[in-house]
């Protein structure tokens, strides 16, 4: 018998991308599913094929557009009506806008990616969450983000749409501590799924180093069962980005977000492929930085896991300098070298003169 046998999982997003690898996972294990999004006859084929491939006989398609008012609990209701119980919700249906918040981006579609992002996750979450904690069991998976937790111009309400997820989900871990419900906030980098073109993105910077959705799945799905509180999928770059995070002023963050989001066919500016080196410098440091703390602070006895805790509120005091010097050098270096500049034209034109005089 399959881990999954007997159970439910209910996936909102599942007929593309990382909702999609992770509705294959649970198919996989036998769970029974229920899947939710607007393409219906996508959601029809991917339940044939898990039907085929895996034996699952109980799937349940809804289709449905969640950034309506009170899909959610439309959604809720006609789970309820199947007389089907949800052990597992996977809120994964989430979107984004692309451009320039003041000047290029649509209020109505804006609107539409708030409601679905933050309201329609909200809703299902209370809904399923109180029948979780009456049946003290249950596990949630939130689609969160890296950007949750740095600013990411261009996809502005987006990334503050995942930062109120982020912060949700945390505070609800508290509430539910003391029950056998879990939930997990799944923080992916950049992934290879529809997700840029569905923003009305142009091919950007950042499309040339995207995440595997199967592997961000397969790390989500082993972190879920474990009922861990978060997971950055993938190797140690992406857990580098999230210590980045917590150490860079958010300005050098966000014009090395800037960056990653700048269109290919586009230069980036002076200014912000400056803040890029600095981004750099940082993201190395910090990745020597937190290897060596992390791994003395795995070994080490309680009182010296106190010591390494007040070491690593120093090392961060200590990162922010080293931002600030290294902006300080990279503009001085650019001022001296248009001084030198300056000089090598002058004399140039000098040399030039006298020969030709
Ligand atoms: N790709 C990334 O770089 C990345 C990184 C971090 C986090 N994420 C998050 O991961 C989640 C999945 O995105 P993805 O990357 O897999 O993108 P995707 O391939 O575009 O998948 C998005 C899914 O959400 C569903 N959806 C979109 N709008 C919906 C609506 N109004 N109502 C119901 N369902 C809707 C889509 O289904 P229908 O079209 O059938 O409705 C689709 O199944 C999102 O929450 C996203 O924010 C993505």
């Amino acid at each position: 018998m399959n881990s999954g046998t007997g159970k439910t999982a209910l996936i909102t997003g599942a007929s593309s991308g990382i909702g999609q690898e992770l509705a294959k996972l649970f198919a996989q294990d036998g769970y029974d599913l229920v899947l939710v999004g607007r393409r219906e006859d996508t959601l029809d084929r991917l339940a044939d094929v898990f039907k085929s491939n895996y034996g699952i006989q109980n799937i349940t398609v809804i289709k449905k557009d969640l950034s309506e008012e009170d899909a959610a609990q439309d959604v809720y209701n006609q789970v309820l009506e199947k007389g089907i119980t949800v052990n597992i919700l996977v809120n994964d249906a989430g979107g984004s806008t692309y451009g320039n918040f003041a000047t290029e981006t649509d209020w109505e579609r804006e609107k539409k990616i708030v409601h679905l992002n933050v309201l329609a996750t909200t809703q299902m979450t209370k809904l399923f969450l109180k029948d979780m904690v009456a049946r003290n069991e249950g596990r949630i998976l939130q689609l969160a983000s890296l950007v949750a937790i740095t600013p990411f111009p261009l996809m502005a309400v987006y990334a503050a749409t995942k930062a109120y997820i982020w912060n949700l989900t945390q505070s609800l871990i508290n509430e539910i501590k003391d029950t056998n419900v879990t939930m997990t906030a799944l923080m992916p980098n950049a992934t290879a799924t529809n997700f840029f073109r569905e923003a009305g993105a142009p091919k950007l910077n950042v499309e040339d180093m995207l995440d595997d959705p199967a592997m961000v799945a397969k790390d989500a799905y082993k972190a879920l069962l474990k009922g861990e509180a978060k997971v950055i999928p993938g190797g140690v770059g992406n857990k580098a980005q999230e210590l980045m995070a917590y150490v860079s002023p958010q300005e050098t963050l966000a014009a090395g977000m800037r960056k990653m989001l700048t269109p290919q066919t586009e230069k980036v500016s002076k200014k912000d492929s400056t803040s890029g080196i600095v981004w750099g410098i940082g993201f190395g440091v910090a990745v020597l930085a937190g290897f060596a703390l992390v791994t003395a602070y795995n070994s080490s006895s309680p009182i010296d896991k106190a010591r390494y805790r007040y070491q690593a509120g120093k090392l961060k005091d200590q990162a922010m300098d080293l931002f600030d010097d290294a902006d300080e050098s990279l503009s001085s270096a650019k001022d001296s070298a248009v001084d030198k500049w300056a000089g090598i034209k002058k004399i140039a034109s000098q040399v030039l003169s006298n020969t030709f005089a």
